[in-house]
């Protein structure tokens, strides 16, 4: 089957938050926003969505020094260090191109990562290991040329499934992510991201065992 007939894409934020609390107050929050009607023209321009390859492994001779995400930090680290730390495997560093002209117009890094145990909610941190071992979904972005079209939720789902393959052999509680600002924290939620409430980074993490049940 074609990644992208794989890919539940704009439905699965709706779909996995009524699977979780966190997730569920979100969907209630932009009910009650009117976000659920703003999806119109939303559809509409997923009818016009500009053409993007299916995600892939960086490769050295993409051209990185045009990514624009509008976010110094995140188009910095691409250009600087994306090759490097995925060639020496400290990052596995996935993107999307233009199928026109291969520029790289979105991407998304995963890393090994730990978890303090006293990080998770208090009910959460006996008979676990210290730290627990996790995977670090980092730097996910999209070129400011292709935003609100569904290309970082493609890239979302394609690097969670990825993190769910590779914890068939290695283990890894959940994938957490640190989001870098409180509106991201909705976005990330709309994944079954929840915030870890004692880590003073506030990172947000999805567990395994969830992305099992709706990827699985
Ligand atoms: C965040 C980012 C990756 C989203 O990319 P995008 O392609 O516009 O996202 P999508 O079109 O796939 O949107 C998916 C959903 O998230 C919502 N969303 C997108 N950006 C959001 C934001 N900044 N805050 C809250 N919600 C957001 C969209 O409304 C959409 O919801 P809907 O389907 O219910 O309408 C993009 O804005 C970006 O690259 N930002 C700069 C880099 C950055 O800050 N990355 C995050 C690092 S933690």
């Amino acid at each position: 089957m074609p990644w992208f007939l794989a890919v539940p894409a704009r439905h699965a934020p709706v779909f996995l938050a009524a699977l979780m609390s966190a997730s569920l107050a979100y969907a209630q929050d932009k009910e009650k926003s009117g976000a659920a009607e703003a999806r119109a023209p939303q559809a509409f321009l997923g009818a016009l969505k500009i053409a993007a390859t299916p995600p892939r492994l960086l490769k050295e001779d993409d051209d990185r020094a045009l990514f624009d995400c509008r976010r110094e930090s995140i188009n910095g680290w691409f250009r600087r260090h994306g090759w490097f730390n995925h060639a020496n495997d400290f990052t596995r560093v996935s993107v999307i191109a233009d199928p026109a002209t291969g520029r790289i117009i979105g991407y998304v890094a995963l890393s090994a990562a730990q978890i303090e145990r006293a990080f998770p909610p208090k009910p959460q941190q006996r008979n676990r290991p210290d730290p627990a071992p996790a995977l670090l979904l980092g730097q996910l972005a999209v070129d400011k040329e292709i935003r609100r079209q569904g290309h970082a939720s493609d890239l979302m789902a394609y690097e969670l499934r990825a993190a769910l393959r590779a914890s068939e052999i290695v283990g890894g509680m959940g994938v957490i992510t640190y989001p870098l600002d409180d509106n991201l924290r909705g976005f990330y939620a709309g994944w079954g991201f929840q915030d870890l409430p004692f880590d003073p980074r506030r990172a947000m993490i999805v567990r395994m065992a969830e992305l099992r049940r709706y990827f699985g």
